[in-house]
């Protein structure tokens, strides 16, 4: 079987949807509105751009869509943002961009819907699945372990030595996507560093430093402000925004690789540091090893 047959077998939508020469570099960017020289990528439900930073490293201009205003998102410039419903903006925009991205609510399925059974939470996945697939520009959807995704790869800090001190993050994140996306695996070594909202941090989840108590709930170190922004890797956003984001690695690895399946180069990360002053959550300037390069 011819690799195109086999690829469309194993993926109904992978290969399809890539329009050839999407790329126009004659005309003006969707997103900067300059002759950038990038292809456009379009950040829904985008928090303070945690995605969209890493899709920046990897060369796209990224335009950032949340019906909150996030007046933090991505602050080392070549982003912008548009306050609307992302479904909305999709349906209407979609293919003015070269690639989509989607990081939809992800109440629904992670733990706090086992903590709050009861809770109504929204599952945007679907309605968002079927939006991308209509407007036909190569999309990746990402979400927690246990949502309803197709065909995913796992993405883990593991696998780009991400963490804080000995402590690796692992923060599992599961993408589906519309082009082929290959993956390394877990290098699970020692402690996890978790990255969660709400509840005590800067300690165990479980005094006695266990994993999992009698009743088997998941435990674990929970980290301070400070260990947070170090394991994601990400220095403007305070911890709200933290415990939702994506770390830009795993974007970065993704962008790379949705560049080449649309005919472009990838950059090259780390580029030369941009001295932009960056504050942490508390207002404290960080040092500048901690400091990101410029997108
Ligand atoms: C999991 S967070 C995204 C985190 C982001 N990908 C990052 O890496 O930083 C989901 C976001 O979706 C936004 N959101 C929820 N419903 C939305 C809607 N209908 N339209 C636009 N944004 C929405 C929330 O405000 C929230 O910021
Ligand atoms: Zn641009
Ligand atoms: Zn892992």
């Amino acid at each position: 079987m011819g690799y195109e047959r086999a690829m469309k077998l194993l993926r109904p939508t992978m290969l399809s949807g890539i329009p050839e020469n999407s790329f126009d570099s004659e005309s003006k960017c969707v997103v900067c509105r300059q002759h950038c020289g990038r292809p456009a990528l379009l950040d829904l439900f985008s928090g303070a751009g945690g995605a969209a930073a890493g899709y920046r490293r990897a060369g796209f201009c990224v335009l950032g869509i949340d019906h909150k205003p996030q007046p933090r998102y991505v602050p080392h410039g070549g982003c912008r943002f548009v306050q609307a419903d992302a479904l909305e903006y999709v349906a209407e925009h979609g293919k003015e961009f070269d690639a989509i991205h989607a990081s939809p609510p992800c109440q629904a399925y992670s733990v706090l819907r086992r903590a709050n059974p009861e809770a109504d939470y929204p599952d945007l996945i679907e309605p968002t699945r079927r939006t991308l697939e209509a407007v036909g520009t190569p999309w990746v959807i990402e979400n927690v372990p246990g949502a309803p995704l197709r065909f995913t790869v796992v993405l883990c800090g593991s696998m780009f030595q991400l963490g804080s001190g000995a402590r690796q993050l692992r923060r599992h994140r599961l993408f589906e996507t519309s082009v082929l996306i290959l993956q390394p695996s877990c290098l699970h070594r020692g402690e996890a560093i978790g990255v969660y909202g709400g509840g005590p941090v800067g300690r165990y989840t479980f005094e006695n430093g266990a994993k999992r108590d009698y009743y088997h709930r998941r435990g674990g170190y929970q980290g301070r402000v400070d260990e947070k922004i170090e394991a994601m890797a990400i220095t403007w956003m305070n911890a709200g925004e933290l415990s939702q984001a994506i770390p830009p690695a795993y974007t970065y690895f993704i962008g790379c690789q949705l560049m080449v399946a649309l005919g472009h180069e990838p950059r090259v990360w780390p580029q030369k540091e941009v001295p932009v002053p960056v504050l942490s959550p508390g207002g404290v300037p960080l040092p500048s090893s901690m400091r990101q390069e410029g997108c």
